[in-house]
């Protein structure tokens, strides 16, 4: 790509979003078709009754819109240029506003005020899938959603066999989407996306389905469309995906644009700005609380080194996982753990508590906080859940498990991770160590 300094050369730039208000009154829900036809249909049926729906939606007066408490201002004024071959994640809470402004750029929905001008053929994923027919096949909806995306049937029909395959299913590509999960429609319609060859790309929060190899497979995707140039715009809660592919970040809070920058930036400050998940979970009542006549759970929370409570870690450093019980009777010696796993089925490691001074010791009534320290460059990127559990070896009880109580996110904060030695792609496995390596060599 030719480089130009000049920063406002409209060549350079594959969208511009200026001054973008989008508005929603509360409790008229708009109405949104699955198809072309669905809207024009019910468009045709009553006329009038559209209109004046169609009116109450978008109409707002100006006094209304910052008194009124019917109405929800899902984005306030925002601005923001990305360049072409630039890959944009877009960030923030639930709610902030972040599937509102992708819908707005793929015209799925106008905005309230301002505009987008988009440069460039666009093909978009935005929910499970968005245009997929569930009484078609698996293949007719690949040339269906190829055509509508912009394809040809003959480019269809070149890409089709690396479609299938990229998705997995070419044993059920005959069979109608209604019989697929979400899961495998979402697979499908991703794989159909991601071989479009569009100049920009917009996709909402596709890595959240599939299984961890097909979130791998996504994300090596989505760095060879990054590779070839195209520009990318990428909504997701997975923020190490947001610091490795992303070449710029902008967040969203409450529907205003609050950061703008590089990423590694943006998602600290999303981190320290208070996050979707705790990193804490308190049993406030002891009734309901884990455990038994013996001992009960109070809490359990994850700590960075610093002491800080957060659901998310570098994964560069050491960071706690805690417990917090209370003893009632004495006369119990405790082993404490903690299954860390990865939600899935999957074991990551069981950490025992292995403190020597309580082990085989009889614990006083009182309340206790036990805290396993885990390295940095130990696990990989991702979510672990950490389920905590009580026992007794003599007399062998069981306290408690409390499943999935709690997880957290391990994140790389920086594109330089030690334990990459420069490759970018995604690194399978629940576990990354930083290993001592050397090499041996023999001039021959
Ligand atoms: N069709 C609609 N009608 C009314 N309110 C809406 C509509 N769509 C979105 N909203 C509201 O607009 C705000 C922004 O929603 P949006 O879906 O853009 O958030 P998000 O950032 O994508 O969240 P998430 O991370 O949960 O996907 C929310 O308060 C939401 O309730
Ligand atoms: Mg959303």
């Amino acid at each position: 790509m030719k480089k130009n300094s000049n920063t406002h050369n409209s060549e350079k730039i594959a969208i511009k979003v200026k001054g973008i208000c989008k508005y929603y009154r509360i409790g008229t829900k708009e109405n949104i078709h699955d198809s072309l036809g669905g809207a024009i249909f019910s468009l045709i049926k009553s006329p009038l009754r559209n209109y004046r729906k169609y009116r109450s939606l978008y109409r707002f007066d100006d006094s209304e819109i910052n008194d009124s408490p019917d109405i929800i201002h899902a984005l306030s004024n925002i601005s923001f240029d990305v360049n072409r071959g630039e890959v944009l994640g877009i960030i923030g809470k639930n709610g902030a506003g972040k599937s509102t402004l992708l819908k707005i750029l793929s015209r799925i929905t106008v905005p309230t005020s301002g505009y987008a001008e988009i440069h460039g053929k666009v093909s978009s994923l935005l929910e499970v899938g968005t245009g997929f027919h569930p009484e078609l096949t698996g293949r007719e909806n690949v040339y269906l959603n190829g055509t509508v995306l912009g394809m040809t049937k003959l480019e269809v029909d070149r890409k089709f066999d690396e479609i299938v395959e990229f998705s997995g299913f070419e044993k059920f590509i005959d069979t109608p989407v209604k019989r697929y999960s979400s899961g495998m429609t979402v697979r499908l319609a991703f794989s159909v996306a991601a071989h479009m060859e569009p100049e920009v790309l917009i996709i909402d929060e596709v890595l959240a389905v599939g299984d961890a190899a097909f979130q791998n497979k996504c994300l090596n995707k989505m760095e060879d469309v990054r590779e070839k140039g195209r520009t990318v715009l990428f909504v997701s809660h997975n923020m190490s995906a947001v610091t490795r592919l992303c070449d710029r970040a902008i967040l969203l809070n409450s529907g205003k644009l609050v950061m703008n920058g590089p990423p590694e930036e943006v998602v600290r400050e999303y981190l320290k700005s208070g996050q979707d998940i705790p990193g804490e979970l308190i049993f406030d009542s002891v009734e309901n609380a884990p455990g038994n006549e013996i001992v009960k759970l109070k809490a359990v929370s994850i700590r960075q080194e610093n002491g800080a409570i957060s659901p998310v870690i570098n994964i560069e450093r050491p960071f706690s996982v805690e417990m917090k019980y209370q003893i009632f009777k004495p006369g119990f010696s405790f082993l404490p753990h903690f299954v860390l796993h990865n939600g899935g089925g999957n074991i990551i490691f069981v950490a025992i508590d292995q403190d020597r001074n309580w082990q085989n010791r009889t614990r006083p009534p009182g309340i206790y906080t036990s805290k396993a320290l885990i390295p940095g460059n130990l696990l990989n990127e991702g979510t672990v859940f950490v389920d905590p559990v009580m026992r007794t070896v003599e007399p062998d009880i069981l306290h408690f498990v409390e499943n999935n109580p709690i997880s957290f996110e391990v994140v790389e904060m920086s594109k330089d991770n030690p334990t990459r030695a420069g490759y970018v792609k995604s690194i399978p496995g629940f576990v990354r160590p930083a290993l001592n390596w050397t090499t041996d060599f023999k001039d021959t």
